[in-house]
């Protein structure tokens, strides 16, 4: 315990440091690392939560993905593309809620038609909500020149995940092919940078033959390349993918989720100022997952939009939440359970990057 306080006091950590507070016990040991990193959020970006309407868009997707339920090769998905209109509904209640902002994710789809489309939608979306939301795009590999238009039409932020920074276990987890080359997801993270977004990235925790080293190297990666928010959550199988043949060897299900707190929490304390999501995987795994999330240190939620009748076919993962619950209904029940752990909701806010906000401007503005 000694050992686990000396290394949380250093002002900052090596890889072996990191190691070393992963392998930490359950128990005292992993609350000491929990109840640090809320000091660092209370003293950094403060005990506040944003959030992020997130409208699953579609679930059309080129890629095939081991991991993921929407993947290609599944032939049991029922394909869908929200309309304009429903777009819409979703955006302006989010916008009347008091939302900052909106995520909008969908499956890998390339091409002009699919720029075009989500040009139309970012243009739409601003001009019907007085320009008041912010926009995160989820949306895969794209070019360079995709990305500008995109942001030109009023992308702010732009969420990608590596998965995971280990590149013999990326190719396990991924086909070993152009559309799903390691270096390209890289190249993606420098060109959405270059595009100006504030860029997101993470991984999964608990992956078949992902080690405490690998998960160490991912916080290396995230400080290496400087990135201004992270999304991140325990891998969950799903029966109807190739890496499903692998769920014998996973941890058990209490140790992934203790494995992705402490991940947030490590993250929080290497990278005080980042915008941290607590994923809807975390809240798969345990019913209070999203708010041990942010006591852990995330500081961003992002409640779900989609159409009721749309998040069946949005199936990531097995059991994912909320599948009946509404709009109105998950709004409302979560501004009570962040209320209830000492959190401040912060509505109508853009809930901007702190960490971007200080690399990018000189007098960065305090939210
Ligand atoms: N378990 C957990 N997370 C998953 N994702 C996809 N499939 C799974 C799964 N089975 C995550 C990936 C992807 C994000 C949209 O969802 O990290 O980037």
């Amino acid at each position: 315990m000694n050992e686990i306080n000396l290394l949380l006091n250093k002002s900052s950590h090596t890889k072996d440091d990191l190691i070393k507070l992963l392998s930490c016990s359950p128990g005292t040991e992993t609350e000491l690392i929990l109840q640090k990193a809320l000091e660092v959020k209370a003293n950094t970006v403060g005990r506040k939560v944003y959030l992020r309407g997130l409208i699953e868009l579609s679930n059309v997707c080129s890629n095939n993905c081991y991991y993921c339920g929407i993947r290609a090769a599944n032939k049991s998905v029922e394909r869908y593309t929200l309309t304009d209109e429903e777009v819409m509904h979703c955006a302006i209640f989010a916008w009347r809620q008091g939302f900052g902002s909106l995520v909008i994710q969908t499956g890998e789809q390339r091409g002009p038609r699919f720029t075009a489309y989500i040009e139309r939608l970012l243009r739409k979306i601003h001009e019907q909500t007085n320009h008041e939301l912010s926009i995160t795009l989820s949306c895969g590999e794209q070019s360079l020149e995709v990305y500008k238009r995109w942001r030109s039409a009023g992308a702010h932020r732009y969420l990608f995940r590596i998965e995971t920074t280990n590149k013999e276990l990326y190719y396990k987890i991924h086909p070993h092919n152009r559309r799903h080359s390691f270096e390209n997801r890289l190249q993606a993270l420098r060109y959405l940078r270059e595009a100006g977004y504030q860029v997101g990235t993470g991984v999964m925790i608990g992956l078949p033959g992902q080690s405490l080293s690998d998960l160490a190297d991912d916080l290396m990666f995230f400080r290496s390349i400087d990135i201004d928010m992270v999304g991140m959550g325990p891998y969950i199988e799903h029966e109807e993918t190739p890496l499903f043949a692998y769920a014998h060897q996973l941890w058990p299900v209490e140790e992934r989720f203790r494995m992705g707190l402490l991940m947030i929490a490590l993250l929080r304390i290497t990278m005080p100022y980042i915008n941290i999501a607590a994923s809807t995987a975390l809240e798969t795994l345990d019913i209070y997952g999203r708010q041990k999330g942010i006591l852990a240190g995330a500081n961003v939620v992002m409640p779900n939009l989609t159409p009721v009748q749309n998040r069946k076919q949005y199936q990531l993962y097995h059991n994912k939440p909320n599948l009946d619950k509404d709009a109105t209904l998950s709004t409302v029940s979560l501004s009570v359970i962040i209320k209830e752990i000492g959190e401040t909701i912060c509505l109508f806010k853009p809930g901007d990057s702190l960490h971007f906000l200080n690399r990018t401007q000189r007098d960065p503005i305090q939210q």
